[in-house]
């Protein structure tokens, strides 16, 4: 406890062992949260990463293997055979599955064993070996897995802002961890970046000050916040007052699993937010974004990376880090798993709080035996309404059309 009070000298020495809250953090098999998260789908990686060269990804905590058979379907297995335990990283792809390069069994997309190239006639007891896998789904360019128990599986969601295209868009995926600032693997706890997004007075702060413009003027305008849930999260509205007497009002939202819904932060369009962005928990203490988002031209997505001091972060010195901090720096810097007990929140932070309380909230449902909100079991409501976009008002609140404006 560091509060300072009657008595107190503040001291580090009174500092006691520091802790961090599990119920939103934690990501492997049998954590509370590892367990609310296995119960939706995750990317794991855009549609090239699944092809005949066996790739390593990170999920929840699990090393699997992606790949795709020759035939085209995509599959997500487990690394170690179930033979004698070579990796199947080294596997070699065929048309009806994966075949370790050990001893030459082969299995198919759901694990099946189909044969066997030490046993006689590829294996009399074949069909009772199963190399343990998961489902994946591909979907908007990302192929999604779904790690939770088998019974539990729900449908794999639609979202509405990237199913509705307005006349000459088509969607795009970025998979270099856009908006988190730096490389592509954050080395940090994946909730730091989730509750980055309902943090709206930080964009002011460490885009807009701090480090100069880092996205466009506007920006750097203290907003006025009001905080709501939405049915699978928690929505930001900023209003900032510019000076041609309107009022921009930017709707950001976080909403389960992971999902990032930020209106572009140039502020280049008034309209329904252009992308949705998962936060993958690699594991505890690293995460990934994967972006797809409504675009016009090719290569637009990458064409808003952030820019400090006028470079990419990633060419950025150690002393241009320091004089020009991001998001990277701020949300890395709180270290591998921020310490909660260390932390005093405050009025600003209520949108955090409330996202920690929703997701804690849907933890408990999973433990008391319910679905979290946000699964569906049926392909017709299979589709989900995000709201997030940004809008020019006037001072009666009524928007002012885009066009109008842009003009
Ligand atoms: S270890 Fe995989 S086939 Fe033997
Ligand atoms: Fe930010």
């Amino acid at each position: 406890m560091t509060r300072t009070g009657a008595g107190s000298t503040g001291a580090a020495y009174a500092l006691g062992t520091p802790s961090h809250d599990a119920f939103f953090t934690e990501v492997g098999k049998g954590t509370p949260c590892g367990e609310l998260l296995r119960r939706y789908w995750h990317p794991v990686g855009t549609l090239a990463d699944a092809g005949a060269t066996p790739r390593q990804v990170r999920v929840l905590g699990e090393d699997l293997i992606l790949f795709r058979d020759l035939q085209g379907r995509p599959g997500l297995v487990h690394p170690r055979c179930c033979h004698r335990g070579a990796s199947l990283y080294y596997g070699r792809v065929e048309a009806e599955g994966i075949r370790c390069c050990y001893h030459g069994w082969l299995f198919d997309v759901q694990g099946n064993c189909l044969h066997q190239m030490a046993e006689p006639g590829g294996g009399a007891r074949r069909g009772s070996f199963r190399q343990p896998w998961y489902p994946v789904a591909e979907r908007y360019g990302l192929v999604f897995a779904y790690l939770g128990p088998p019974s539990k599986m729900p449908v794999l969601p639609r979202y509405n802002l990237l199913d509705d295209l307005d006349e000459g868009e088509f969607l795009e995926v970025n998979d270099r961890s856009l908006g988190a600032g730096g490389g592509v693997i954050v080395p940090c706890n994946w909730f730091q970046h989730f509750e980055n997004v309902v943090d709206p007075m930080h964009a002011p702060i460490l885009h807009g000050s701090i480090s100069g413009v880092q996205f466009v003027p506007q920006m750097g305008i203290l907003p006025e916040v009001k905080f709501e849930y939405s049915e699978l999260g928690v929505i930001a509205n900023s209003y900032r007052k510019l000076d041609n007497g309107l009022t921009l009002h930017r709707r950001t939202e976080a909403a389960l699993p992971t999902l990032r819904v930020v209106p572009n932060p140039r502020v280049r369009n008034f309209c329904r937010t252009e992308s949705i962005g998962w936060v993958l928990p690699i594991d505890d203490t690293h995460f990934r974004i994967y972006v797809v988002g409504r675009v016009r031209e090719a290569g637009e997505i990458e064409a808003y990376r952030t820019r400090f001091n006028g470079k990419l972060w990633a060419d950025m010195s150690e002393a241009e880090h320091r004089d020009f901090p991001g998001d990277w720096e701020a949300m890395v810097s709180q270290g591998p798993i921020t310490l909660h007990s260390e932390e005093h929140l405050a009025s600003s932070d209520r949108g955090v709080a409330m996202l920690r309380r929703f997701v804690t909230q849907q933890v408990k449902r999973v433990q008391d035996g319910l679905d979290p909100l946000g699964t569906c079991f049926d392909e017709a409501g299979a589709l989900v309404r995000l709201t997030g976009g940004q809008y020019l008002i006037d001072a009666d609140g009524t928007p002012v059309t885009p066009a109008a404006e842009a003009a």
